[in-house]
């Protein structure tokens, strides 16, 4: 049971910290390209708008647009990162132009006889190049007006390529350190799992201590009580009033139910602590198995329910003779109580050969109220009844099958139930011979 709510924890924690790590990744992510953009759109949009004031200045002392220069308006090196422009005269001639390479010409004309953006705003593309090179580039456009007359337009762009390379290259690094650190969360999220355990744990054993204590107190108080019961019953019936008789009926009932819990209480509470030991011997079932069915007859007789026996394989069993016993008693006790009037239950034993061995099967079939699925396996769990109006007509406190599984699992076997509501169940037991 720890083991699986430390499971449980550990998926709980890792799957927190992995929704944060994917926002954390996300958040540095976008907001980093998000950064180098800004910083990218920012640099173009400066260096447009002083080379279009440099370009009016000369228009305003030479009466034209300056065409040759010695030096490039911009070499590679005075800004970070290549960058290119054409100007166009008010004709759209390119009046000059300067490029990295000679390739990226026809692209990037191409691209501004179809330049749809406003004035000053930046557009960030892809263009693929004559000699098939893929670019990414930042580009923006300014008009050069003198006395509101358009005289010319600049285009100006960088091939940020690179940048956007650096960050494609860089996701699967941080796919893989989102990966190392997923490793690394899940391992601490099974350690901080296992300290939340650790008072859970104590408390859980502290009530097992309790309930084991307190089981054991109450057993002599409760002999006592069952004694001076039957005492009193046994006592002449004309003393007492058929009042008072009907009173101790019902006390001895309550007495008989009590004893049952207490004992059912004690059984799993030595058996958490190990405290039981099974005297496992060879012995025939078959003469076990009649023995109950004769024992729980009567009660199968009052709800007019058939109750068979059937034996496919008589061999001898290795087992604790008692325990086996008292867990085909809870199943048909169980089989017999869930049926309702008219129905039938069928023990049956048989030997099945399994890889790992011959196996004793033991099932118990009704036609009784059946148990949803979703129950299937709940049932097993202490003081768990299915629906707990429909089991207050029946009494009982919802211990059976968790001995009975207690019962099963000391023997190395298995108990598993199927089962469908108002058809009726079959408890089916393996224990390996
Ligand atoms: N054969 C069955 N058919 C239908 N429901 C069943 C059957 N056996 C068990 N159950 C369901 O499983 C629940 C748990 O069974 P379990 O034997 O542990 O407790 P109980 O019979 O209620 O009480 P007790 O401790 O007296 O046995 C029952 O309350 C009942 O709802
Ligand atoms: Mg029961």
């Amino acid at each position: 049971m720890f083991s699986r709510i430390r499971n449980r924890l550990t998926l709980l924690y890792t799957t927190i910290f992995t929704c944060f790590l994917i926002l954390f990744a996300g958040v540095s992510y976008l907001g980093s390209t998000w950064a180098v953009s800004y910083e990218l759109n920012e640099e173009v949009r400066q260096l447009c708008l002083k080379e279009a004031e440099k370009q009016l200045e000369s228009y305003k002392q030479n009466g034209k647009l300056e065409q040759e220069s010695d030096k490039e308006i911009y070499d590679a090196r005075s800004v970070s990162g290549v960058v290119f422009y054409y100007l166009l005269d008010d004709k759209g001639n390119v009046w000059r132009a300067q490029e990295p390479f000679p390739e990226m010409r026809e692209t990037i004309l191409g691209k501004i006889r179809t330049w749809r953006s406003k004035e000053g705003q930046t557009e960030t593309y892809s263009a693929s190049l004559q000699n098939g090179q893929e670019i990414k580039v930042v580009m923006t456009a300014r008009g050069i007006y003198e006395n509101q007359q358009l005289i010319g337009t600049l285009y100006f762009g960088k091939d940020v390529t690179a940048y956007y390379n650096v960050i494609q290259h860089s996701t699967p690094v941080l796919i893989g350190i989102s990966f190392v650190f997923l490793l690394v969360a899940a391992g601490a999220a099974h350690i901080l799992a296992g300290r939340t355990m650790i008072p859970l744990k104590r408390s859980f054993s502290r009530q097992r201590e309790f309930v084991a204590d307190a089981s054991h107190e109450l057993r002599t108080p409760l002999t006592v009580l069952r004694t001076s019961a039957d005492a009193i019953a046994r006592d002449d019936k004309n003393v007492m009033s058929s009042f008072s008789q009907l009173v101790l009926a019902d006390m001895k009932d309550e007495i008989h139910k009590m004893t049952g819990i207490v004992s059912d209480l004690l059984t799993l509470a030595r058996a958490d602590a190990g405290a039981i030991e099974l005297f496992k011997e060879r012995f025939d079932f078959a003469p076990e198995a009649e023995r109950i069915i004769r024992m729980l007859e009567p009660s199968a007789e009052e709800k007019n329910i058939q109750l068979f026996l059937q034996i496919y394989h008589a061999n001898a069993i290795y087992g604790d003779k008692e325990r086996l016993s008292q867990l085909l008693t809870i199943l048909v006790d169980n089989s017999i109580k869930y049926t309702p009037r008219g129905g039938t239950v069928i023990v049956a034993l048989a030997v099945e050969e399994s890889d790992s061995g011959s196996l004793f099967r033991i099932s118990v079939s009704d036609t009784g109220v059946g148990i949803e699925a979703e129950h299937q396996q709940q049932i097993f769990e202490r003081f768990f009844r299915v629906d707990q109006n429909r089991s207050r007509d029946t009494s009982g406190s919802g211990l059976g099958l968790a001995i009975a599984q207690w019962i099963v699992e000391a023997h190395n076997g298995k108990i598993t139930v199927s089962s469908e509501p108002g058809k009726g169940s079959t408890f089916a037991v393996s224990i390996p011979m």
